[in-house]
């Protein structure tokens, strides 16, 4: 697999140097494994978020959206499977004390391994993972040798289980407290309100809830980034359909997800399907949408049938009919569901990753360079940078008026200070499409000059076309279902 952790180290340098991702807690000496957005990295994920929120539900009038708690009662993830299942095989190296997932301690060593051998390796994982042997396991880490990359040595501990809920206690008084987990996922939200919503939007299967939140795993290998967090914001999408279409549903959606994920402008050749072999507790069909980050193919997203797994084992631990009345065939049923589950940071990282470049403009007369970042409009933080050449002579103030016409309809940035090579730059490396400079002419004949983040290229047009031109540019790039 080509990695590029150079690349990669790169990407994260320049999240933090210009505002777009900060490690949680810095001043402390960080927390493992979150991080905070900042200024344009929130712009960033935001304008993904809406993006998603929009392709779901405006553009389907079978699919509302809802929004809810994090706490819920603990008994859900009981029903759900998660308080038995949701765990990863784990080993300890007993030297170092370092803990690994197994999978992911495998696949770092197949990794090293010529396409034939490595694609045998990980064939024996999948089938050891999917017979749950740990054993099994055990013996191909020993068989082949794998070492700790801490302490170098072989020297393991027996597989286990590790469970990946962060608990809590809800209630002021001791004696009164529940333990209650921080969701894993935000799909049982909708599961629980499935009813709830049916009924009061009058909903006819097949239809789908969406809902975009934050989850919690106590992820134990944790970093690569905003690529694996223990706090993370997933957007996800419960299709509910009638028993026996599911893989009708299924294909669609695994295609239409792979739509949209090409509709953010990425190079089609840097995403790929991967269908899975070790299903999950709730699934008879899923595969992955993955993308070629610095890191190699990794999951963005997931597509899942979840079969009547969710719904039947809330019906069953509530005592709450979880039904349908279908009245096309006058039949009562519990649905069926397509679930498509796609993480937003892992979707920020992979627009980021698509979007970092590092050019050498260099001529023969003078060492130049630029980063570049080339999001497309849509997803840009800011759109236009207003820029007045001078802050004198009356250009301030015109370049102010435009910013006030402007900052209605979409993000703008108003700098008067440097060079205007250097405010390009730094426009540049935070991904602004678009940046107007207003000079001397423009108060001679009403023009002003735009510039072409990509190809670096000028133009002059009107003053008076410049919201226009912006939003014309907005709204070329439109929908995946224009
Ligand atoms: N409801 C199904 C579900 O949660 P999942 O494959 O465990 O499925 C869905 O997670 C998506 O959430 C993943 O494809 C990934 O993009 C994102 N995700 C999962 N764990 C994550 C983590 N620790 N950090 C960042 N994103 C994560």
């Amino acid at each position: 697999m080509a990695t590029d952790q150079n690349k990669f180290q790169a990407i994260i340098s320049h999240c933090k140097e210009y505002g777009f991702i900060f490690p949680s807690s810095e001043i402390y000496d960080g927390l493992s494994a979150v991080y905070d957005y900042g200024q344009y990295g929130a712009e960033l994920k935001k304008n993904i978020r809406d993006y998603w929120w929009r392709s779901m539900t405006q553009m389907h009038e079978n699919i509302v959206g809802i929004d809810s708690a994090i706490f819920m009662h603990p008994t859900i993830w009981k029903a759900s499977g998660h308080v038995d299942n949701f765990s990863d095989p784990m080993i300890d190296n007993k030297d170092s004390n370092k803990r690994y997932r197994v999978d992911h301690l495998i696949e770092g060593y197949a990794d090293t391994l010529p396409e034939a051998e490595k694609t045998a390796l990980i064939g024996r994982m999948e089938e050891l993972l999917k017979e749950n042997d740990f054993a099994g396991l055990k013996q191909l880490i020993e068989e082949k040798k794998i070492t700790c990359s801490v302490s170098g040595t072989a020297n393991w501990t027996d597989v286990r289980q590790f469970n990946l809920m962060f608990s809590t206690q809800l209630g002021s008084v001791a004696e009164e407290a529940n333990e209650i987990y921080l969701r894993p996922e935000t799909a049982q939200g909708i599961f629980v309100n499935f009813l709830n919503v049916q009924k009061t939007g009058r909903m006819k299967v097949p239809f789908g809830i969406a809902q975009v939140g934050k989850a919690f795993r106590n992820e134990i290998v944790a970093r690569q980034f905003v690529f694996r967090m223990r706090e993370f914001e997933q957007m996800e999408m419960q299709f509910f359909v009638r028993p026996g279409t599911q893989q009708e549903w299924y294909a669609y959606w695994k295609e239409e997800r792979m739509k949209w994920h090409k509709s953010l402008g990425l190079n089609p050749a840097n995403l790929q399907y991967h269908d899975h072999v070790k299903l999950a507790h709730y699934a008879d069909a899923a595969v992955d949408i993955e993308y070629n980050f610095p890191i190699g193919f990794k999951e963005v997203e997931g597509i899942h049938s979840r079969t009547d797994f969710d719904l039947k084992q809330h019906q069953q631990y509530s005592g709450k009919k979880m039904q349908y009345f279908d009245p096309e065939i006058n039949q009562n049923y519990i649905p069926y569901v397509v679930e498509t589950s796609i993480g937003l940071d892992r979707c920020c990282l992979m627009v980021l990753s698509e979007a970092y470049e590092e050019q050498d403009l260099s001529t023969p007369e003078k060492a130049d360079s630029r980063v570049v970042l080339k999001f497309p409009v849509k997803l840009a933080p800011i759109k236009l940078a207003i820029l007045p050449l001078t802050k004198k002579d009356g250009l301030p103030e015109i370049a102010q008026e435009l910013m006030a016409d402007c900052k209605k309809n979409f993000y703008c940035y108003y700098e008067e200070k440097d060079s205007i090579g250097k405010r390009y730059r730094r426009q540049d490396a935070i991904g602004t499409p678009y940046c107007v400079t207003i000079d001397h002419q423009t108060k001679d004949d009403g023009t002003v000059t735009i510039r072409h983040r990509d190809s670096m290229e000028q133009e002059r047009i009107p003053l008076a076309s410049v919201k226009e031109f912006v939003m014309k540019k907005i709204a070329e790039q439109g929908f995946m279902h224009n």
